[in-house]
């Protein structure tokens, strides 16, 4: 079984969308092991994004990522990185698979519904940002 971390951004937590995201990764076969919710502050946001700092569009995700709540979580199953990736579709929503999250409510790259790990590293870094053991039930 693997572990990934997963994020639902404000621009979905704010269209009350968190349940309708949680019952894909449900239905999926994906547990949610973890989970709260919680308002980042532009720090956080810049420590969580410091891979992305020398990029154009860092200041502007960082804004987003820290404009409202958000539900950080930790999803467990075969293959749980890319499975996740596969219901997230591509990062910029209008060009995400039909039927996947971001095609489904992304309203653009930026606001683009949903975070996920994209490797064992990641990941493994990801979730201790957010949780620690003892808030991982399997
Ligand atoms: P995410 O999976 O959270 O990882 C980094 C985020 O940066 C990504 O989703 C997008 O929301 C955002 N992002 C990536 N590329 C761009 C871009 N070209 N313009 C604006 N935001 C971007």
């Amino acid at each position: 079984m693997e572990k990934t971390l997963s994020i639902i951004k404000p621009d979905a937590v704010s269209k009350n969308l968190t349940g309708v995201i949680n019952a894909k990764f449900e239905q999926a076969k994906l547990r949610i092991v973890a989970q709260k919710r919680l308002q980042l502050t532009t720090t956080q946001a810049e420590e969580f994004y410091e891979v992305h700092r020398e990029r154009a569009f860092y200041s502007s995700l960082c804004e987003h990522m820290s404009s409202g709540p958000i539900v950080a979580q930790v999803l467990c199953g075969e293959n749980a990185i890319a499975k996740n990736r596969d219901l997230m579709g591509a990062t910029n929503p209008a060009n995400a698979d039909v039927g996947t999250l971001r095609r489904e409510y992304g309203e653009s790259i930026e606001r683009n519904v949903v975070h996920g790990s994209d490797s064992p590293e990641n990941a493994a870094l990801e979730i201790g940002f957010f949780f620690s053991k003892l808030e991982i039930i399997e």
